[in-house]
């Protein structure tokens, strides 16, 4: 998701400890507390003694009764529909410093039947690294932040708990021709971040983050430490895409860098109905896919006022990087869309870096210190889906879009529709667990935002964004109706609590990976046979395979 800073639905991001509050009181008074205390208990002394160093782990373990447990617990929550007071929480949440305390942690939750959710940005959309039904340790990534460049070889290692902002940062601060090719916002974390794909401005000449990756370090569901050469390549290849939480817990990624020119440019030019919207989009449909792999033009479909009083419109603004300088731009656009008529006006000329900031939305200017800045300015209740797009859609079809914008639940929607093509047509669909590669003309990320606390405007909200959804199935993707695992939906189908089976697991297996699915299955079974790692869209082991091996 790439636009947090909408006037619209500026929230304050201040938490609010009297939910909290009453939280530790339902829990101390309520009849499964006294049951579950001992379980509770065990499992604390249970980190106690089997770590090899006690008392550094009793330094990150928070409890509810203590005062930094909340503010930890919300500090990296992204969709604020996760932080009521009836949000489950976590028994513990534990902040390892050392990487043996992951194991620790990992041995002491089998140990006592408690469930474990990694987390590193905490920007999951259904929140699954921080909330659970079942009794559950939060295990967050914050202190593994380390970042390593090495611009000799053109590789980085990056510890799970960094922040795209934080590695963007590491690397400028080190070269102004190398960068790398991950997603827009720089609060996310790379733990989730890689392990689902991760796309940003620059996939179509380089692909996704996970398309880069060339080691990583895990804890595996024994709480051995592996690295590439000791998971394997089928596990290496299931981290890549297939989602992390499924596999083990990430330690840290080596990826390589990949050049960027000393000056790029940036544009957004916005159309409304008035100016032309509806045919301009129609027409980038069938060739933003095809344009040279250093020019990506997104559109970003909103409703705005119209500049005749008190009416709206909708407005698609088309926004753009290109990796080189103005004057190539203009006549490559000259070219390939005229119909848009981009000025020379519209471009600005910047730093790779500094375009990062310009597509986080800061200002102008702003210091590039931003980037390592966790929190992010503003927060919102959200839904979020996705959708691929094969054929271009009808002007009618567009038309039938616009009309759903105008809806009172859609004051603050967005549609961001992101061209493929380019290096993502020539990378296999096998060749890591994300699948969708040549054949798409474009992504759409359907968001909706709101700001009004509470179930009915969810409810409101949620039951919009999924008409919109039923509206746009003649128009996308089929068999299956794809989507995009960093973009977690829980509407495509979901696990049970328990052991879930591979038929109903596939459901929304294999919108997220299609084939690769089946493949995904086959690795899960081999690691993590008694599905340790698990929550609502976890691979599921199959215990047919596992007996076929000889296990
Ligand atoms: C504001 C915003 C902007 C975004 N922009 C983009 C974008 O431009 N491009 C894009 O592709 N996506 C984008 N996303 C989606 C983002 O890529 C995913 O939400 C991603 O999974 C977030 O990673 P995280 O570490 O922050 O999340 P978390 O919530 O910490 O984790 C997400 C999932 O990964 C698991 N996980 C996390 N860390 C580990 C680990 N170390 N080991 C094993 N499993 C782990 C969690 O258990 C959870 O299942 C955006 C999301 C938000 C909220
Ligand atoms: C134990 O903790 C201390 C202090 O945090 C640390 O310096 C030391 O390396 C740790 N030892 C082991 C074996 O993890
Ligand atoms: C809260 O937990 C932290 C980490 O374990 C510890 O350092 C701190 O002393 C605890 N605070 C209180 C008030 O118990
Ligand atoms: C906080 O909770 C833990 C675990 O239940 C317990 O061991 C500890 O004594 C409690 N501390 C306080 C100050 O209540
Ligand atoms: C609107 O856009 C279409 C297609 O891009 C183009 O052919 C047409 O000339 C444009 N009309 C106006 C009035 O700009
Ligand atoms: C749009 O117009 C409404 C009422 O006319 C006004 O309240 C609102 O602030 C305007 N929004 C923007 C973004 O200008
Ligand atoms: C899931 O299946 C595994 C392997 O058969 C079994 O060990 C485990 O107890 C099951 N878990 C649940 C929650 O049913």
């Amino acid at each position: 998701m790439e636009l947090m800073n909408t006037s619209t639905s500026r929230i304050n991001m201040k938490i609010q400890s009297t939910a909290g509050l009453s939280f530790v009181l339902v829990l101390l008074f309520s009849s499964s507390w006294a049951a579950s205390a001992q379980n509770h208990e065990d499992f604390l002394q249970c980190l106690s003694l089997h770590s090899q160093n006690s008392t550094s782990i009793s330094q990150v373990i928070y409890t509810p009764n203590n005062s930094s447990y909340l503010p930890i617990l919300q500090f990296s929550i992204q969709n604020l529909r996760f932080t009521s007071s009836d949000t489950p929480k976590p028994t513990v949440i534990v902040t390892p410093s050392h990487e043996s305390q992951i194991s620790t942690v990992i041995k002491c939750s089998r140990a006592h039947g408690m469930q474990i959710r990694v987390r590193s940005g905490g920007h999951d959309y259904e929140g699954l690294s921080y909330v659970s039904e079942l009794p559950f340790v939060v295990l967050d990534m914050i202190n593994f932040k380390s970042i390593t460049v090495d611009t000799e070889t053109r590789t980085a290692w990056v510890q799970s708990g960094s922040t795209m902002g934080e590695l963007y940062y590491r690397i400028a601060e080190k070269s102004k021709v190398l960068g790398f090719p991950a997603g827009f916002c720089p609060t996310v974390g790379v733990g989730g971040h890689f392990s689902g794909g991760g796309y940003g401005v620059m996939l179509r000449k380089y692909g996704l983050a996970a398309d880069n990756v060339i080691d990583a370090r895990l804890v595996n569901v024994n709480g051995e430490i592996l690295d590439r050469k000791s998971m394997g390549e089928d596990l290496f290849w299931a981290i890549r895409g297939g989602g992390g939480a499924s596999f083990g817990v990430i330690l840290e990624w080596k990826i390589k860098l990949v050049p960027v020119p000393e000056t790029v440019t940036v544009f957004a030019v916005d159309k409304t109905l008035e100016q032309n919207a509806t045919n301009l989009v129609h027409k980038w449909q069938s060739v933003a896919s095809k344009f040279p792999e250093d020019l990506i033009i997104r559109i970003i479909i909103t409703r705005v006022n119209s500049t005749r009083d008190g009416e709206q419109t909708i407005q698609a603004s088309f926004n753009s990087l290109f990796l080189g300088g103005r004057d190539r731009l203009l006549s490559l656009m000259q070219e390939s869309f005229p119909e848009l008529g981009l000025a020379k006006e519209d471009c600005t000329e910047m730093s790779w870096i500094e375009s990062v900031l310009y597509f986080a939305e800061f200002p102008r200017g702003e210091s590039l210190e931003v980037l390592l800045d966790r929190i992010p300015l503003v927060r919102h209740y959200f839904k979020a889906k996705s959708d691929y797009v094969k054929e271009p859609i009808s002007k009618n079809g567009l038309e039938g879009i616009w009309k759903m914008f105008y809806e009172d639940e859609a004051e603050a929607a967005y549609m961001i529709l992101s061209p493929y093509g380019g290096k993502m047509d020539e990378i296999s669909e096998y060749a890591i667990p994300f699948p969708h590669r040549a054949g798409n003309l474009y992504k759409i990320q359907h968001l909706v935002y709101w700001e009004e606390e509470g179930e009915v405007a969810a409810e409101r909200h949620i039951s919009w964004i999924r008409r919109l959804y039923s509206y746009m199935a003649p128009y996308v993707s089929k068999f299956p109706r794809a989507a995009y695992i960093n973009y977690r939906d829980l509407d495509v189908g979901m696990n049970n609590q328990g052991n879930t089976s591979y038929a109903q697991a596939s459901i929304w297996g294999f919108k997220y990976f299609k084939n690769n699915f089946n493949r995904l299955v086959k690795v899960k079974t081999m690691v993590d046979p008694g599905n340790f790692f698990r929550n609502e869209q976890s691979i599921p082991p199959v215990l047919l395979w596992r007996k076929k091996k000889g296990d």
